[in-house]
C-alpha cells in the first residue's frame, strides 16, 4: 500500500500552532497557525522575504521553530529532525534546483528513490531490486510527462522539463504530503502552463502545499490561499475570495511586480 492510500482522514494532514521563527534581529516567520487539510491543493503567497521559504523548512524541519508547534499526519513533530519527517511521508522541492546536472533524467530519479530509501545503507543492491527502482523511475518520468527524456542529460532540457523532474524527484518516494517551492519561477508563459496542467493532474490523493509568485499557476492550482506578509498570515481564502480581497491588491496584485 502507498503512503497516500494509507492517509487516515481524522484531522488535519498539517497543523502548525503559534510557529515562529527568529534569525538574530529578523522575525522572519511570526505566529503562524495553519491547518491543511488531507488531499487539499494550498498555495501559499507573499511578497520575496514573507517568510514562504522558512515555512517550509519549519515544515520540513529543516531547522526548529523559535516559538509554536508543528504537527504532521496527527503527530507534534516539532523535534524531529527533516529525515524523520520524510519517512513518516513528507517530501519537498526546493527553491534553488538541486537536480544532478550532468545526469540523466533515469539517474536522477534512480538517486531520487535510492536516497530516500536509505540506499547508503544498502552497498550491495541486488539486481532485482535495482531492476524495480528503474522501473519506478520509468514509471514517474511518465507522469511527470518525461518519457521522451528519460535518457537525457538534465542539463539539456528546457527550464521548465527540469521543473517537472523536480516535481518527479519529490513523487517518487509516495508522499502522503508534497511541498513545492516556486516550481514555475523562471519558466516562459508556455511552460508555466505545462506546470500548471501537471500539478492539476496530480494525484488527488496526495497533498500539495505549494509556494508561488506567479498568482494564475496559485489560483488555478490552489483550493485554498494563505497569504503571508512580514511572517505573518494577512489574509486566508479561496482562489475567488484572494482575487477579490483589497489587501491582496494593495500588497501584490496592484503593484504588478511579482515575478
Ligand atoms: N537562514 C537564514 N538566516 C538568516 N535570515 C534568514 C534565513 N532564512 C531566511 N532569512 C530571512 O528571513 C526572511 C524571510 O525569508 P524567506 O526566504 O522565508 O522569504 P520568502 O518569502 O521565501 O522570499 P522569496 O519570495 O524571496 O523566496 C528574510 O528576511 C530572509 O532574509
Ligand atoms: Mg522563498
Amino acid at each position: 500500500m502507498s503512503t497516500a492510500e494509507a492517509t487516515t482522514n481524522a484531522g488535519p494532514i498539517l497543523r502548525t500552532r503559534g510557529v515562529g521563527r527568529r534569525f538574530g534581529g529578523v522575525h522572519a516567520v511570526r505566529d503562524v497557525t495553519i491547518d491543511v487539510a488531507y488531499g487539499e491543493r494550498r498555495a501559499i503567497l507573499g511578497p520575496n522575504g514573507a517568510g514562504k521559504t522558512t515555512m517550509f523548512n519549519l515544515i520540513a524541519g529543516d531547522f526548529p521553530p523559535t516559538s509554536g508547534s508543528v504537527e504532521l499526519f496527527g503527530q507534534d513533530v516539532t523535534a524531529l529532525p527533516s529525515r524523520a519527517r520524510s519517512r513518516v511521508g513528507l517530501a519537498r522541492t526546493y527553491q534553488k534546483s538541486r537536480l544532478f546536472l550532468g545526469l540523466t533524467v533515469e539517474d536522477n530519479l534512480y538517486l531520487a528513490v535510492v536516497g530516500r530509501d536509505g540506499g547508503r545503507f544498502r552497498p550491495f543492491r541486488s539486481p532485482a531490486r535495482d531492476e524495480k527502482i528503474r522501473e519506478r523511475a520509468h514509471a514517474m518520468a511518465a507522469e511527470v510527462w518525461l518519457e521522451h527524456a528519460l535518457h537525457m542529460q538534465v542539463g539539456s532540457l528546457s527550464h521548465g522539463e527540469q521543473r517537472q523532474l523536480e516535481v518527479g524527484m519529490a513523487l517518487i518516494s509516495r508522499p502522503q504530503l508534497v511541498m513545492l517551492d516556486e516550481p514555475a519561477s523562471g519558466l516562459s508563459r508556455g511552460e508555466r502552463g505545462q506546470l500548471t496542467s501537471l500539478l492539476q493532474g496530480l494525484d488527488p490523493a496526495v497533498t500539495l502545499i505549494l509556494i508561488e509568485h506567479d498568482m494564475d499557476v496559485a489560483l488555478s492550482v490552489a483550493q485554498k490561499v494563505t497569504m503571508l506578509h512580514d511572517g505573518a498570515v494577512i489574509v486566508e481564502g479561496t482562489p475567488a475570495e484572494i482575487r477579490a480581497n483589497e489587501t491582496v491588491h494593495a500588497l501584490y496584485l496592484g503593484k504588478g511586480n511579482y515575478e
